[in-house]
This record gives structure tokens, sequence and C-alpha cells, in this order.
């Protein structure tokens, strides 16, 4: 048995975030019950139904967002001036709604065609836990424009602000945003609700030496030592973002390129290398890329997502370096966004699937593209399995539901695999009944003619069944279409993806754990990250304290640089008791802040029937606490607190 008492790392040191605290409430549903009338406008039909805004989206529609902001190192907010633009969808209105978080608003100042109206009288209602504090302003019939001073709260969800200490340089300090799902209105007021779509516009003044980039057109420095951003397409609200730190830029090509701290700017502008051959096979299947640049930044490891969208300049974990370009599906991943969730957005959350199924479609096609079917087919064999496991987990059949059901509290909760690989295998399921040459040119069209649209399921299966099964009616039933979309569990018409190299693996591991070969005469010098992944994933139970012993002797499985690697690794051992592995473990989980290692991770420990791991787990969790991002302190909080 090893010692379980945790080592401090530095690289989470002295974070001192005040954080909100986990525990679920009730969404509450006060400003939203008489919200299903629909309102004729000319382009189309608005009917308010997502559920996690306050926004009066039905009757007025902010289109242009200015933000003109100090980023504030020393107090950590963000302070300054949002301006809105928006339009009426009822001519009658006379009240606009917004999202706020944990916003101080200093003052409301209302405008009619460049003149000021006067300062007005808002209201701002009482918090609520997951929705925020809906903030109401009373419109003249002529205000066309609204000022809002205000400040961003040092412990926004959306924001994580880092001391220098907690960045690889350690001579600055680092900002870095993270909107999806509701932490816009952490950021701004707004309207934040994917149904919605705005330019927007910013200047930013930050501490000399730093460089500020959003989701936009990046910025020069004008004479005053301001940057300033436009971002000319129109974006749901959860596009917005913001990263500030000491951050060097390396182009790969003349529209694409990497921003990063020094220390990983070469290595990660090598990993990515291959991105602008994805944008080709992205193009080449589903029309032009829209966006102008497509700018990638390496965030420091506490950024808790392996990817996320933001437009123009995806986000990334720094786990992806990983030297050998084995995960760069999460760029395939977050570039495909463009098209789908950026161009064509997903109207709720309750159809998060709409996003995140076609993307994690849309990355497999380009992988298959780029490195061949045998990878694809690897992937998407490696997804089946987690997709199997979330399911048997899933709480409740309508969880595994692609549409979402209503009552989710939180849209956390319809971001699970049954939205990404469901949703991908339901794509899958298409293509291989109508087949690619006609299912390719459909999915184009589909993206086209939705273009800076928000969607909702039904949207879509209209589309679908006007432009593809009219003409092709024996490909599919309605049936079999509505067990993906609207049934529970993976449909009995699901793809089985077959990888023969994992089968050789498969054959391997039980050759080990039959004593007819040793590990150290397995051909692993040959195995990817992915058949990697395999073996550890499906090692048998009850494995002996000397099995595991020798996989890690002769793999050097613990302390593993591979995160993803790492984690399989780890959650193996959690489950077998091999103690050897807690060392590697505690510093995985004290230098690594993406959720989907840390969570389950934690999950394990705390659910393991040991109670001395369930200590040291919350004894590791103390301690890394302060240095995770605010995100994933609520999620972690959660789980420790059962
Ligand atoms: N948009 C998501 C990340 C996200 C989801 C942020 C929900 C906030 C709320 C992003 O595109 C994503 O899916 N990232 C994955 C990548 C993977 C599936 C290839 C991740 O972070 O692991
Ligand atoms: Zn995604």
């Amino acid at each position: 048995m090893t010692n379980l008492k945790p080592v401090i790392f530095t690289l989470f040191a002295a974070a001192a975030l005040t954080a909100c605290q986990g525990a679920d409430a009730p969404v509450k549903d006060s400003a939203k019950t008489a919200t299903t009338d629909k309102t004729q406008t000319a382009e189309r039909i608005i009917t308010k139904d997502d559920k996690f805004t306050y926004a009066n989206y039905d009757e007025v529609r902010v289109t242009h967002l200015d933000l003109n902001l100090d980023v504030n190192f020393d107090s950590k907010v963000l302070d300054g001036i949002a301006t809105i633009d928006f339009e009426r969808v009822k001519p009658d209105a006379d009240m606009l709604v917004l999202d706020t978080k944990d916003l101080l608003i200093k003052s409301v100042r209302i405008f009619a065609d460049g003149q000021a109206e006067g300062v007005t009288d808002y209201t701002i209602d009482t918090a609520d836990k997951v929705l925020g504090e809906a903030l109401r302003i009373p419109l003249t019939d002529k205000t066309d424009q609204i000022l809002i001073s205000y400040r961003t709260s040092p412990s926004a969800e959306g924001l994580q602000w880092l001391s220098p200490e907690q960045t690889a340089g350690k001579k600055h300090p680092y900002l870095f945003s993270q909107a999806q799902a509701l932490n816009a209105r952490t950021m701004a007021p707004l309207q934040d609700t994917p149904a919605v779509r705005m330019t927007y516009s910013a200047t930013l003044r930050v501490p000399d030496g730093l460089l500020p980039l959003m989701s936009a057109s990046q910025g020069a420095k004008n004479e005053n030592g301001e940057y300033r951003f436009e971002m000319p397409q129109p974006i749901p609200s959860y596009l917005l973002a913001i990263a500030v730190g000491d951050i060097k830029f390396k182009a790969i090509n003349d529209h694409i390129g990497v921003y990063a701290e020094d220390y990983i700017l070469d290595d990660a502008a090598e990993e990515f290398s291959e991105t602008p051959k994805m944008e080709e096979a992205n193009t080449e299947l589903y029309g032009p890329y829209r966006w102008g640049r497509y700018d990638m930044i390496v965030l420091p490891p506490s950024f808790p997502f392996g990817g996320m969208e933001n437009p123009r300049l995806s986000f990334l974990t720094p786990t992806l370096v990983a030297g050998d370009k084995s995960l760069t599906n999460v760029v395939a991943h977050e570039l495909a966004h463009s098209w789908s969730g950026n161009l064509v957005t997903n109207a709720s959350w309750l159809d998060a699937w709409l996003n995140e199924g076609f993307t994690s479609y849309v990355e497999n096609r380009v992988m298959e593209e780029l490195y061949g079917e045998h990878r694809a087919v690897m992937e998407q064999s490696l997804d089946m399995a987690s997709l199997k496991s979330a399911i048997a987990e899933a709480k409740r059949p309508e969880l595994t539901h692609l549409k979402m059901p209503k009552d989710i509290e939180h849209p956390d909760d319809a971001f699970t695999s049954v939205s990404y690989i469901k949703g991908a295998n339901f794509l899958f399921f298409l293509e291989d009944r109508f087949g690619r040459e006609k299912f390719d040119p459909f999915l184009k069209a589909w993206f086209n003619d939705h273009a800076f649209e928000s969607v909702t399921t039904e949207d879509f299966l209209a589309y679908l069944h006007e432009n593809l099964h009219k003409d092709n009616p024996d490909a599919v039933t309605r049936a079999e279409i509505d067990a993906w979309v609207y049934g529970p569990g993976i449909p009995p018409t699901a793809r089985d993806p077959k990888s023969d190299a994992f089968e050789k693996v498969a054959a391997q591991s039980s050759d080990w754990l039959s004593g007819t070969l040793a590990l150290k005469d397995m051909p692993t010098a040959d195995w990817s990250t992915h058949e990697w992944l395999y073996f550890l994933n499906n090692l048998p139970e009850g494995l002996t304290e000397a099995q595991f012993a020798e996989l890690d002797e002769t793999f050097d499985l613990t302390g593993t640089q591979n995160a993803e690697i790492a984690f399989a690794w780890y959650m193996q051992a959690i489950k077998g008791n091999y103690d050897e592995a807690y060392p590697g473990l505690e510093e995985f989980l004290m230098t690594v802040g993406r959720g989907k290692f840390i969570y389950r991770l934690y999950a394990a420990l705390h659910d393991s029937d040991r109670e001395d791991l369930q200590l040291w787990a919350q004894d590791i969790y103390e301690i890394a606490r302060p240095g995770y991002h605010p995100i994933a302190q609520r999620r972690i909080d959660d789980i420790m607190n059962g």
C-alpha cells in the first residue's frame, strides 16, 4: 500500500478563486412559463422555447453587442460599457429582458436615434442558481439602443483569472473565458440563448505586455493602446470569447495559425500542422469556410474542455499536444463546428445533438479523409464503447434520446455521449442507408440553406424528409428515424464499427491473460494511441496486483505524458486497487484540468468502497480545487457532495 498523502504540485499552487458552490437548485421558471405564444415575423416564426434564458427574444431581439472594457487583473473583473442594438419583433414591445449572472450593473441609459433619452429605471430579479438574474429594461417606443455600465464578478463562472504562478511563463497573469453553455451572461448583459444571433465588436484595455484575443478579427493596438475587435458574422452568445496573456503566435499557413504561451508554441504548431488539410477536407465536403481566419489557441492546463469552437479562434487544451498528432481529432472537431454549430446552431440546448452529433460525424469524416478508414473506424469503435457504458449508466431512459427531455436542469445534462456519439451514429445510419453520393450533398445543402440560422431537431427532420427521404422513400422508415431521435438507447439499426487493428490487440491481450504471450513480446511498438486505449479500456475485471505491476513495469504507464492513455490507465488502476499508480494519478489531478478526465476520476474515487481512497480524493481536491476552472469546481463539488 503506497502512501496516500497528497504532495503539492506547483502548477495550480496559490490560486485564489472564490468558487460558486455546487449543488443543483431547481430551475426557477417564473418569467418563462407563459412563453409558448408564437409571433409571426417577416423572416420566420419565433417561439420562445429556450427554458435556459430570461430573454424576451420573441418580443425584442438583440442584433449587435459592443463591449468597451478594462481587463483588470488586480481586481479580476471586466469593467466598462456594453452597448446593445436591438430590433423589435413585436412592434409594441416596451421592455427588453436580458440575462445577467453575478454582474454588477452600475447604470442603464437608453438612446433613440443617437440621442440620449435618459437613465432608466431597470429592475433586476432575484438570482436563480442556474439562470442568474433577469435585467428588465423599460423601453420608450423610440428607444433603439441601450448603454449598460457594468462590471463582472471575480468569481464569474465564465472567466478564469490565473495568477502568474499558474502560467507556464510565471511572469504575467492570464485570463480566458468559457461562455458555453450559460456563462456569456457572467461576462456581459445579453440575450443568452443560442436562438438569438448578433454581431459584436469590442474595445479592450489590457496591462502592458499582454495580448488580448477574441472570437473575432484580431484587433491591432490603436494610438491609445487599446485593442479593437470585430465579429461581423452574427453569432449566438455562447461563442463570445476572450483570452488575455503573454501569448505568442505562429503561422501554419496564410490564414491558419496557433497562439500559445512560448513554452508550447512550436510543439503546438507542429502537432496541428495538418489543420489546413482538415479545412480542405471540410470545405470539399460541406462548402466554404465562412469565417475568414481560423486560428487556435492552446490555453493553460486548467481549461476544462478538450476544445471549444469559438469562431475564428478555437480554444484547445494543452493535453492535445502529445507529440505524435494522435489526438488531433479534437482539432478536426472544433474546426467542424465552423459548419455544424457556429454556422447552423442548435436553437436550444435540448437540441444539443444538432451541434455536437453533427460535429462528431463531420470530425470522423474528416479524419477518414486525412488518415484513412482504418483510423476513422478505430475512433468510431472507441466512441461506441463509451456510448454503451454511458447509456448503461443513464439515470433515466429519456436522457438517452437525442432530443433531450424538457425537464433537464442544466444544459450540461445535454452534453453527454448521447448528443455526441449517438448523434453522430444517427448520421452514420442515414449515410449508410442513403449512400454517400446522396447524403453528402444533402448535408452540404443543409448547412448552406441554414447558414447563420438557429435550428431545432424538428427543422432538421422536416428538411430530411423534404430533401432526401421523399425521393428515396425505401431507404429508411419514419419509425427507424424516430427510434434514433425520440427513443432510448442504441437503435438496432446502428453501425457496428469493427477495427481489424483492435481485433489483433484483443487477441494479443487474451494470449497474455492465458499465459501464452509475455507482455514484453506484444508488438506495442506499432501501436497507436487508439490501440493503447482499446487495450486498456478492455482489460478484464479482476486483474491481480502482480498483473497490474507487470503492465506498469513493462509499459511505464503510471506517469505517461499522453493524457488519454494516462486517464484510461488510472481508471483501471482505481477499479483494480492498484495503489502504485496513485503518485501518478495525484500528479495528473494536480496538473490537468480537463473535465472529461478529472470528473470521471474524482467520481470513481468518490464512489470507491474504500474509505481511504475517498479521503485521499478529498485531500487532493482540496489542494487542486483553487487551480481548477470555476466550471470544473462546480462539477466536482457536485460529485464530491454525492
Ligand atoms: N462545444 C464543446 C465543448 C462544450 C460543450 C463546452 C458544452 C461547454 C458546454 C466542444 O466542441 C467539444 O465538444 N469538445 C470536446 C471535444 C471532443 C468531443 C472531440 C471536448 O472538450 O472533449
Ligand atoms: Zn463539440
